[in-house]
């Protein structure tokens, strides 16, 4: 037995490889959190090295305090994840207050993505919203989502509607919409403030000019959301290049699909 063997670390490489046969993860594009549950820590702790040192996050996040996550490193391509899991991704745990992490398995000679602020962010918001279900936050390089932030209003109506009619399953799957977060720089707490912000609201965030952000309690629901979203926006792509659209999903059907699937939609939306 070893750390790769434990069940959650291969569910989530296989995740990372899943995205990559998407082509959402050109070169080191994306990555992937995974906050621990506690049983995840019990199964993983005798696998922990010496840990190494402490780095501020750049804000507090207390209800994070002593939580364990997986994370991809920075700089590392999701394609090689499944090849040699432990030179990719690691295992970082916060400190007492929330406001430091440090590795305690896996990226030697590395440190988890450039993104964890946001993804750390991105958790402690979800774990308070979802009541500490969610447990997943994945940041991929979806094409056709991207492309979409070329030409559609970069704002959360414009883009759940687009969405929600592209595919007639869409409001049952984020029947609350999506977020859109300007053009920023990525890496920093900026842009991380900018999207935790969303996430209060949304499970998803659409970054203009750059991809998507998506959270979820699991593995399978969190990439399910992306893939939903992504295809969506393959749709839309593909009805704007067949000369735009000449016929739609109505409001009044949007509340159709709602009253039958026992979701409640966003009204800002309709
Ligand atoms: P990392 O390699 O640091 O994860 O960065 C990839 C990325 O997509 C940045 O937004
Ligand atoms: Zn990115």
């Amino acid at each position: 037995m070893a750390m790769v063997d434990l069940d959650f670390v291969k569910t989530y490489v296989r995740m990372c490889n899943d995205g990559w046969l998407q082509g959402w993860h050109e070169r080191n594009g994306g990555n992937l959190t995974y906050r621990l549950s506690e049983k995840n820590v019990e199964a993983a702790r005798s696998f922990f090295g010496e840990p190494r040192e402490w780095h501020e996050i750049g804000v507090a996040l207390p209800n994070l305090a002593r939580e364990y996550f997986v994370a991809t490193g920075s700089g590392k391509y999701l394609r090689n994840v499944a090849l040699d899991p432990e030179a990719n991704i690691g295992i970082c745990e916060l400190d007492e207050k929330g406001e430091r992490w440090r590795v305690v398995w896996g990226l030697p000679g590395s440190v988890p993505t450039s993104e964890f602020p946001t993804h750390l962010m991105n958790h402690s918001v979800r774990k308070r919203v979802t009541g500490g279900t969610n447990r997943v936050i994945y940041h991929c390089h979806a094409t056709n989502v991207i492309a979409l932030t070329y030409v559609l209003p970069l704002t959360d109506r414009d883009f759940t509607r687009a969405l929600w009619q592209s595919a007639t399953e869409c409001p049952v799957v984020f029947p609350e919409g999506v977020g859109v977060v300007p053009w920023m720089v990525p890496g920093g707490v900026d842009i991380a403030r900018a999207t935790s912000k969303k996430m209060e609201t949304y499970q998803a965030a659409i970054w203009a000019m750059h991809g998507l952000f998506v959270s979820g309690p699991d593995f399978d629901t969190a990439f399910g959301l992306a893939h939903t979203i992504e295809k969506s926006a393959d749709v839309y792509v593909r009805v704007l290049s067949c000369g735009g659209v000449r016929q739609t999903i109505t409001d009044d059907d949007l509340r159709a699909i709602a009253r039958d699937f026992g979701v409640t939609l966003n009204p800002a939306m309709l």
